[in-house]
């Protein structure tokens, strides 16, 4: 039996003195990007998380294994030498991808999965996959060795209302996918839809789906809160507010095929603030915290260690953490911004403040 969280002091009135132990965290989606970003970004993931599930999209993607290799330690060169934090490194899909490539590099246990951006889907995705019939061989080989297959859920044609792209993905591409390949593996990641939960829940024990923090907690009027509202733009975007209630209650139901996943991404402030603004929200620094707000709003904190600390791992079949940490019901205010690759990255919950703290191991 997973160990229950412990909350001392629950009760409404005993706010200040509420402290939440739950089983070490991963982070099964994340971005934590190269050079100089890299070495501002990655010790806030390493800081509150185990493990993260890395993502491939740098400009130049993640597609062999040695990429995958010299990846991951540059991200461990980032952090102090005796950091427990492990990056688990994934492999991006191209139209050529070679399946023994993909197959050599999971064997070797380089790689943990490999990630279809749909080309042109959202940010360094123009190497990515044009149709699914391109990696046919691919995807049998993934389902062979039993590799998971983690999908950036959105159709790009368009035709589509960029509202509608991942319902419309679920539809036309994840559906006949999962058909075809019925014991492939897949995480389905940060969902924005009801659709989409609806799709994870219907389907067999093979299939889940990470939740950000920011989907959690705005819908897409964030986006245009008095005026365009470039920090709150990220892809899949926020959708209408059911479906933020969909996830709210996908996420804080307990189902082991939702867990956490930040989708963490940080751009510096000059690139989100443009003419023609990235997609990305950086919640890294305050993940936790972020998360942690939703499930008290939801009387869910007894599900955030299964959530955050449980799922995963039975998912990717790796161990649970053997350590703990704790949160503290006691307010953190958020900073305006965070100095990152010569310029600045605005966290998301800037400038707020998040009634639970993240306060390291116990
Ligand atoms: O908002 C996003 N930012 N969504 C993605 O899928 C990619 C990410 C990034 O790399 O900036
Ligand atoms: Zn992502």
């Amino acid at each position: 039996m997973p160990k229950v969280p412990t909350i001392d002091s629950p009760s409404p009135g005993s706010a200040t003195e509420g402290q939440l132990v739950i089983r070490r965290p991963d982070d099964w989606h994340v971005h934590l990007r190269d050079g100089a970003m890299l070495r501002a970004v990655a010790s806030y993931t390493a800081h509150q998380f185990g493990r993260a599930i890395v993502m491939p999209n740098l400009p130049v993607p993640v597609t062999r294994v040695q990429h995958a290799k010299d990846y991951r330690a540059r991200i461990l060169a980032a952090l102090p030498a005796d950091t427990t934090f492990e990056p688990l490194m994934t492999a991006y899909l191209t139209d050529t991808m070679d399946a023994s490539e993909l197959s050599s590099g999971f064997g070797e246990g380089v790689f943990t999965a490999a990630k279809l951006y749909p080309a042109r889907a959202t940010t360094n995705s123009q190497h990515g996959v044009t149709s699914i019939a391109a990696i046919e061989p691919v995807l049998e080989t993934m389902q062979r060795i039993d590799m998971p297959l983690l999908i950036h859920g959105e159709v790009t044609s368009p035709e589509v209302d960029v509202f509608d792209r991942e319902a419309v993905f679920v539809e036309t591409v994840l559906q006949p996918l999962r058909q075809r390949f019925p014991a492939l593996r897949i995480v389905l990641e940060h969902i924005t839809t009801q659709e989409a939960a609806d799709f994870v829940m219907a389907a067999g024990e093979g299939v889940a789906a990470t939740i950000t923090p920011h989907h959690l907690e705005i819908n897409r009027n964030a986006m245009f809160d008095g005026g365009l509202r470039p920090h709150m733009y990220c892809l899949p975007t926020a959708k209408r507010e059911r479906h933020r209630l969909a996830l709210r209650a996908a996420a804080t139901s307990g189902n082991p095929k939702f867990f956490l996943g930040t989708d963490s991404a940080p751009h510096e402030i000059g690139a989100k603030e443009s003419d023609c603004g990235c997609a990305g929200i950086f919640n890294a620094p305050f993940a936790l915290e972020a998360y942690a707000k939703v499930f008290a709003e939801e009387n869910a904190l007894d599900k955030l260690e299964g959530f955050a600390s449980e799922f995963g791992p039975a998912f990717y079949r790796l161990p649970l953490n053997q350590e703990h940490v704790v949160l503290q019901r006691q307010g953190i205010d958020v900073p305006e911004r965070l100095p990152a690759d010569e310029g600045w990255v605005r966290p998301f919950h800037s400038g707020s403040t998040l009634p639970w703290r993240y306060r390291g191991l116990a």
